[in-house]
């Protein structure tokens, strides 16, 4: 009997958990007679330069509770070019590859559509911290980088109270604000920036300093997403001009890429068997350009047209929270 072939791949930033899904797709897709399944190596630059390895059921033994990829991942912007795409098709019906399981981000899920948009089977796995992917609840990666953002907000606020000192804490999320929203509400933060929602001015980011600090707080912490503008630079420029007025002193963490490091909690763990093996069945019964989502407690597919079509929202009811917990 001729064997079934599917393959998988990581693409774009990375994130905890994503080893979980690769032994997923693998370890589900294996239990089927006379399937077998390719790991593609760094992204879809792997796809483009005909970088694959078979995965057996020990190669992906032991990467359940490791941080990062196990097969690489990579940006690729070329990918962008239908010329290369289609080469990227070429290798893949070369090698016999049936369907393909992308696991990544808005950027990689958007490269999965167009690909099944010019006839290639594909199934998505959303996997980034920044929580950006439309149509599910959450993303793998997103829980643990959260908890690794709020225990070093911990960290930071006994520094802080120590010293008497207010800190400027960047978070990562690309445009998404998804990260500093809950980590400041799980962190306690006096103030969230997200840049889904404009300003304030410099001078009420200088009133919530000297609100803290009147109200005899010991600190003061800003979350600050990595997309909002002017930036966190711009903040810490303001409040430094004005030092005498603040009653606190003014220090900058940004936090930068030890939030997407890291073994992958519990959640992410699950998550990750749970989307993987569902993708893997997804792709094996002939379902095509969709994308794995949660939503509730139920995994459902949805097309993958719909989770990239736009950024995914925010929660207005958890900002206006946000803003009444100072
Ligand atoms: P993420 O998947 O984490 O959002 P990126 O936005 O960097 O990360 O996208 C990862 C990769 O997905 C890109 O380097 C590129 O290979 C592919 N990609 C992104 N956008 C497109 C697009 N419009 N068409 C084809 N491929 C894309
Ligand atoms: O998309 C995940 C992410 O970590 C973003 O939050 C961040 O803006 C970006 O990737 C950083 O990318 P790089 O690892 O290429 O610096």
């Amino acid at each position: 009997m001729s064997k079934r072939r599917i393959a998988v791949l990581t693409s774009g930033g990375d994130g905890p958990g994503l080893n979980a899904c690769i032994r997923a797709v693998t370890r589900r897709a294996l239990r089927e007679e006379g399937v077998e399944v390719l790991g593609v190596r760094w992204g879809y630059r792997g796809l483009v330069n005909d970088d694959f390895e078979l995965l057996t059921h020990r190669d992906v033994g032991g990467i359940l509770g490791k941080g990062g990829t196990v097969l690489g991942t990579a940006r690729c912007p070329e990918f962008e070019d239908v010329l290369v795409r289609r080469r990227a098709i070429r290798h893949l019906n070369m090698r016999g590859v049936e369907g393909l399981v992308v696991i990544g981000g808005n950027g990689s899920l958007t490269g999965a559509l167009k690909l099944h948009e010019m006839g290639f089977p594909v199934i998505g796995i959303p996997a980034s911290i920044d929580n950006d992917v439309d149509k599910t609840d959450i993303a793998v990666g997103v829980d643990t980088a959260l908890n690794t953002i709020v225990e070093a907000i911990d960290r930071i606020k006994d520094t802080a109270t120590s010293h008497q000192r207010a800190f400027l804490v960047e978070v990562m999320g690309r445009n998404c604000g998804y990260l500093a929203l809950q980590s400041g509400l799980a962190g306690g933060a006096e103030l969230v920036l997200v840049p889904e929602r404009e300003g304030p001015p410099m001078e009420k980011i200088a009133d919530v300093v000297v609100d803290a600090y009147v109200r005899g707080k010991g600190h003061c912490i800003i979350v600050i997403a990595e997309g909002w503008k002017p930036g966190t630079q711009a903040i810490a420029d303001y409040l430094r001009s004005r030092h005498e007025e603040l009653g606190f002193d003014v220090r900058v963490t940004v936090l930068g890429h030890v939030q997407r490091g890291g073994r992958p909690l519990v959640f992410d763990r699950t998550l990750g068997t749970r989307m993987g093996a569902f993708a893997a069945e997804a792709l094996l019964r002939g379902e095509r350009g969709k994308m794995v989502a949660l939503q509730g407690s139920h995994l459902v597919l949805v097309p993958l047209a719909e989770a990239v079509a736009r950024q995914k929202p925010l929660d207005p009811k958890l900002l206006e929270l946000a803003g009444m917990m100072d």
